[in-house]
């Protein structure tokens, strides 16, 4: 299909400047692997694994199999006291891969599900142990956790925050984990800002760990500009969270599946959440598909009560859709078949590398890198904010490369896939991108 202005105006796209993008219309048509193809038939190299989602590359074919036969023999199965097959052994199958004790699964369909499931969950969960005063939610600033409003009003994002009203009530931040000023240019785990933490013990002494749920962070923050936790930060939250009785929920939906090194960044940073979120890489990005992953002693502490009565009273029509659930065991498949939840891991150093080679490049003031994660943060233009990055990223376009900002931050996540010539090639088309726009 090519552009025909007339033909755009219905959609309202999500996340878009609309009015821009119908000007001048990106398009895209198909993919494979590395590349989408455009309208134009024009190659794009993806930069970001779609959304932080396609980990194991495009059109796999074993996904691709799995989502047409499933849709042949069983379209729908409605999840609420029924089950089917599939959803059974993909829990079971996610529930081998997760840290110890998370190994209760929820599904939902989409990261913002998620995380409102994961906050009703440890809401819910203190009042069936009967500390029912354990409400309020304590989110960390420049926190995104998806579009809903309980994901709005944990996380701390300006724009959601200045856009959408009062937000969930008894909700309370602790600081961000970016110092610019010790970290700039650190690779990999900034040595400085484990205390951050600390911020929680004074949310627990203005509102009592009484009345605290749980707190949910991202271990590392994608879509405020690409965060990584300083060295020991993760750890000492969660030990405040076990010295007052707190939930720590990790917020997975960027870092599950392989993106830091290890299946879950939890595993990469060797810290442990009581509730995990995830979505994207769940399915390859092929179905929408989420998932809440609990511990263990979460999970049966609902288990009480007569039995005929459901526990947690909550769900989607389309919870563990049939789909949904085929393409996320053969996603699982391709994973393991192929490596790729450790193989972050191994590209992480030649991509860092890369990264780096961009440090004396006009504007760039800051670079930052986990596993096949990366930040390059950018000098803003005078009372512009976010438009310089926002021109390099039309610039990538027309050169043929996928690159997603937030603010001026160019972030890269591309499918786990890469190879040291696609490095190469996102490396010298963000380059010389850098020296046009200067
Ligand atoms: C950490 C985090 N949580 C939640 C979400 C929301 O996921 P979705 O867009 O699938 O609702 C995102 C999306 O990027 C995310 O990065």
């Amino acid at each position: 299909m090519s552009a025909d202005a007339s033909r755009l105006d219905a959609y309202w796209m999500p996340f878009t400047a609309n009015r821009q993008f119908k000007q001048a219309p990106r398009l895209l048509t198909r993919a494979d692997g590395m590349f989408f193809r455009d309208d134009k038939g024009r190659e794009v190299l993806d930069g970001i694994a779609g959304l932080w989602c396609v980990n194991a590359g495009h059109n796999r074919p074993r996904i691709v199999q799995a989502i047409q036969n499933q849709a042949a023999e069983l379209d729908f199965a409605p999840p609420f006291q029924m089950g089917h097959p599939k959803a059974f052994e993909l829990a079971d199958r996610l529930a081998r891969l997760t840290p110890a004790g998370l190994n209760r699964i929820f599904f939902t369909n989409s990261g913002s599900e998620s995380v409102e499931t994961a906050l009703k969950m440890a809401i819910a969960y203190h009042r069936v142990r009967g500390e029912g005063a354990r409400t309020r939610l304590i989110g960390r600033e420049r926190g995104y956790h998806g579009v809903n409003f309980g994901g709005i009003s944990v996380g701390g994002m300006v724009a959601n925050r200045k856009m959408f009203g009062s937000l969930l009530a008894g909700v309370d931040h602790i600081r961000h984990t970016h110092d610019a000023a010790r970290n700039a240019f650190t690779v990999g785990q900034p040595a400085h800002g484990a205390e951050f933490a600390d911020d929680l013990e004074r949310l627990v002494a203005l509102h009592d760990a009484s009345t605290i749920a749980a707190v949910i962070v991202e271990p590392v923050a994608g879509s405020t500009g690409v965060l990584i936790p300083p060295q020991g930060y993760l750890q000492r939250l969660r030990d405040i969270c076990d010295k007052h009785g707190i939930l720590l929920i990790f917020d997975e939906v960027i870092t599950g599946f392989g993106r830091t090194g290890q299946p879950f960044a939890a595993q990469t940073f060797g810290v442990t959440p009581d509730l995990m979120t995830v979505a994207k890489g769940l399915t390859n990005g092929c179905v929408p598909m989420g998932a809440v992953i609990a511990q263990q002693k979460i999970h049966d502490t609902f288990m009480t009560g007569p039995e005929h009565l459901i526990e947690f009273f909550h769900g989607y029509t389309y919870s563990a859709h049939p789909l949904a659930c085929a393409a996320g065991l053969a996603t699982l498949d391709t994973y393991a078949e192929d490596g790729l939840l450790t193989r972050a891991a191994s590209m992480e150093a030649e991509f860092a590398q890369a990264l780096l080679s961009l440090r004396d490049e006009p504007n760039v003031i800051d670079i930052r890198n986990i596993g096949l994660v990366g930040g390059i943060e950018l000098k803003p233009l005078d009372g512009q904010p976010a438009k310089r990055a926002f021109d390099i990223f039309l610039d990538c376009w027309d050169q043929g490369l996928l690159i997603r900002t937030t603010g001026d931050t160019i972030a890269l996540s591309p499918p786990l896939i890469i190879e040291s010539g696609h490095i190469a090639r996102i490396i010298d088309t963000l380059r010389a991108a850098l020296r046009r726009a200067a």
